[in-house]
């Protein structure tokens, strides 16, 4: 595998990029979804529905970004908000520790930007709870600049199109590939793109090649078609999942979900003491399992999900 000098060499202009960046733009003209963060531009708005959309599909994320927006409208908002009032907010979406990282995200900009969005990448990551995939993110959607980010999705593609399918490509590797294929002034709906083509078209389990945009400049498309010519009567191998998933009920994560929905649903301020939350976390607990509990809860804690008080457990003002 090639990469670095004959990468960078191949600039925006040459004929290959030029097809493969007409190709799937057009095609993202007419595909596209019409989803209410592609509408705006405001880095707040951005923020949010990228958070919302890294562990959530986009199905359960559009009516909770509207709520959450109508409830929180700007940043400041978000920042003076009882810290309870934003974790039920969250319910529905899981991955209760992003609600408070969105928060943490949201005061840092106010006391330390004045409330005013960074732009670059290299300070977004600098803010709490935000990585290279939402600093890029908000670079690219918010503020329109070309600048090459990995999701799943775009990861997916990338590897598929451009790296070699009999190797596995290190991720600066296909990082690379996404920089120089970026074209230039239009990262903005090239990063979407190749999102939704990640999403709608070439999936990790079942890609739809037959109406993929790219078929004809992907190398997985084109091996796996040479490979199914030589073993016209083989089946295709079976994909390795790209992600394995592990059992959620009864794990760390669904006991840590049941807690906070248990404690949502009481009066602002009120406590729960651990006897009374634990049956209603688990039917079956008995006392024996307070231990687990204990330690169930101390996660929580640490995370600034709830607090825990002589009286009991709630969460936080
Ligand atoms: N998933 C993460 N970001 C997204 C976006 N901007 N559009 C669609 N799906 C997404």
């Amino acid at each position: 595998m090639t990469i670095g000098r004959s990468i960078d060499q191949i600039n925006e202009h040459t004929p290959t990029f030029h097809q493969l960046h007409q190709a799937l733009l057009n095609w993202f003209s007419e595909a596209a979804r019409d989803l209410p963060w592609r509408r705006v531009r405001d880095p707040y708005c951005i923020l949010v529905a990228e958070v919302m959309l890294q562990q959530t599909q986009v199905d359960r994320v559009l009516p909770k970004y509207e709520a959450f927006l109508a409830r929180f409208p700007t940043l400041q908002a978000l920042a003076e908000a009882p810290a309870a009032e934003v974790i039920r907010m969250w319910a529905g979406l899981g991955y209760n520790r992003r609600a408070i990282n969105l928060q943490r995200t949201a005061r840092a900009i106010c006391e330390r930007y004045a409330g005013i969005f960074p732009q670059d990448v290299a300070t977004l990551v600098t803010l709490p709870g935000i990585g290279p995939y939402t600093a890029g993110a908000i670079a690219c959607f918010a503020f329109e600049q070309d600048v090459a980010f990995m999701d799943t999705n775009i990861r997916r593609v990338i590897r598929r199109v451009f790296t070699d399918p009999t190797e596995t490509a290190s991720e600066r590797t296909l990082l690379e590939h996404a920089r120089a294929a970026l074209p230039i002034g239009r990262g903005w709906m090239w990063n979407q793109a190749l999102m939704e083509l990640g999403s709608l078209v070439c999936t990790a389990d079942a890609p739809a090649c037959w109406r993929c945009p790219l078929r004809d400049r992907c190398r997985d498309y084109t091996a796996r078609r040479e490979s199914d010519e030589r073993l016209a009567a083989t089946p295709a191998p079976k994909r390795i999942a790209e992600r394995r998933e592990r059992p959620f009920i009864g794990s760390n994560r669904y006991f840590r979900g049941r807690i906070i929905d248990a404690l949502r649903s009481l009066p602002p301020g009120a406590t729960l003491a651990l006897n009374d939350l634990g049956p209603q976390v688990r039917p079956e607990y008995t006392p024996d399992e307070e231990a687990w509990l204990t330690a169930v809860i101390h996660g929580l804690e640490r995370d600034g999900l709830v607090v825990w008080t002589e009286t009991g457990v709630r969460l936080p003002e």
